[in-house]
């Protein structure tokens, strides 16, 4: 049995939404998370009233992150990949000066990383941006916002360059088609228009980021981040099998600009087809050609696609709403589980783009039972990692240049979707619920070990 590369980066993957909390300490400000507390599924607040809600103490990472830091340490992490929440740097992410507290809470975080040789992966924009650009501007319906990103790129590449090599500008950026309130800060209910001609700007300033990049940390690495919503033809017609394939390219659309930095000839015609006019400089073309050195993406699960899509229920799974596949078996929260999938997508991005591949989330949310004695036996999310991180060794052996897997929610933390603390993915327990009751304690799940075992060995002891 083949071992990973030595040089393979095992790991976790959080947000500072989902595990921060402390969202009015440190002069932060108000961001899209603190207003759709809920999760991006949810209703809006805007926060004038009291109320208090889960992901505002979250999993306290914002003062407990040493002991946090310490048990990844332990599992033996190399890499934790984490974001930079950016109206914590900005709070309300149009000053000319970043707020100094902010700054200091991440240097604090690298620090103690550096302590244990863990590298960061660092998102610049994890499902929030500050509410006042949202509410003040339109989000990125408006060019402004990418001079306020970039100002806040620069700012965080100028302070962590001597810990921060490898860099992600936005998370599954292909989602504001489907949440465009999270993804590019504009009402749900916008039209498709809209929501691409803000998504045309946010990819500008993408490009534009990994540019500024390469300027300022000459060596650092920098990648885009997909939602990778792998979809299969419902059946072998003909139809279907163009349904799987528009299906897909509706988010690896993003991937296609953001590694060959221009526009393909199929969105053109999605755009003339759905009369959608976009506004494009010619200062824009030029600045989306600066392709990422990586591609990183999220896997959790698979779908079907086909013609007449009206004839089945589709299921919002990972964001996107997909046709179940009759072959494969679900979740709790009935993300259907494909761990094949993730060799089928490993191959296709790395035949579409011949860049590195990072898996920077992938993982199981499952309702855990913390025992008497302060155990969870959670096998079911061994069994699903393990079949998963079998796929990435069969793709390693494939030919795939894979750099890394980052496990999402490496720690218990609050879902993006929901706002739900009951849907669980770490191997260290919480003990926090959905009520808000809880000790905030940690404890180490049976795939702790695992996990630790798993990096340890290099994936000998997969199964
Ligand atoms: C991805 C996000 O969509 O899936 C994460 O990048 C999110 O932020 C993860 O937490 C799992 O989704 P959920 O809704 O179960 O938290």
């Amino acid at each position: 049995m083949k071992l990973f590369p030595e040089s393979f980066l095992w790991g976790g993957a959080i947000a500072a939404n989902q595990v921060e909390g402390a969202w009015r300490e440190g002069g932060k400000g108000l961001s899209t998370s603190d207003v759709l507390p809920e999760g991006i599924f949810g209703g809006l607040d805007e926060r004038g009233s009291e109320k208090e809600y889960l992901k505002d103490v979250a999993i306290d990472f914002y003062h407990r992150y040493p002991q946090d830091i310490a048990l990844f340490a332990e599992m033996g992490f190399t890499c934790l990949r984490l974001s930079i929440a950016w109206s914590r740097i900005f709070p309300r992410g149009d000053e000319e000066t970043p707020n100094e507290a902010g700054l200091a809470y991440y240097d604090a975080i690298f620090a103690e990383l550096e302590k244990y040789n863990i590298q960061p992966v660092v998102t610049l924009s994890h499902y929030e941006m500050p509410w006042a650009l949202v509410k003040e501007y339109g989000g990125w319906g408006d060019r402004q916002v990418i001079t306020f990103f970039l100002r806040y790129a620069r700012t965080v590449f100028q302070r962590y360059r001597h810990q921060v090599r490898l860099w992600l500008t936005f998370n599954e950026i292909n989602m504001s088609l489907h949440a465009p309130l999270t993804g590019v800060g504009i009402p749900m209910e916008s039209s498709l228009g809209e929501i691409y001609q803000a998504i045309h700007h946010q990819l500008v300033a993408s490009s534009l980021t990994v540019k500024t990049c390469h300027e300022m940390i000459p060596g650092a690495k920098i990648g885009n981040m997909l939602l990778g919503g792998l979809q299969y033809p419902l059946s072998s017609k003909p139809a279907d099998v163009m349904a799987a394939m528009q299906g897909n390219r509706h988010w690896l659309f993003f991937g296609d600009v953001q590694v060959r930095g221009e526009y393909p000839g199929y969105m053109q015609r999605y755009f003339r087809d759905n009369n959608i006019e976009l506004h494009i400089t010619d200062e824009d073309r030029e600045a989306l050609r600066h392709g990422v050195d990586f591609v990183s993406f999220s896997y959790y699960m698979s779908g079907c696609a086909s013609a007449e899509p009206e004839k089945y229920l589709q299921e919002r799974g990972n964001i996107l709403n997909m046709i179940p596949n009759p072959h494969l078996s679900a979740s709790e929260w009935g993300w259907q589980i494909d761990p094949q999938g993730l060799r089928v997508l490993l191959n296709l991005l790395w035949d579409r783009y011949q860049k590195p591949l990072f898996i920077v989330e992938n993982g199981l949310g499952a309702r855990d039972q913390l025992t008497a004695d302060g155990q969870v036996n959670d096998d079911y999310r061994i069994s699903y990692l393990n079949d998963h991180l079998q796929q990435v060794r069969e793709a390693l052996e494939d030919g795939v240049d894979i750099m890394g897997y980052t496990s999402w929610g490496p720690i218990d933390l609050v879902s993006a979707s929901k706002g739900e603390l009951s849907k669980r993915y770490g191997f260290i327990y919480v003990d926090r619920h959905d009520d808000g009751t809880g000790t905030l304690q940690r404890y180490r799940k049976k795939s702790f070990g695992w996990y630790q075992s798993v990096i340890a060995s290099r994936g000998a002891v997969l199964k």
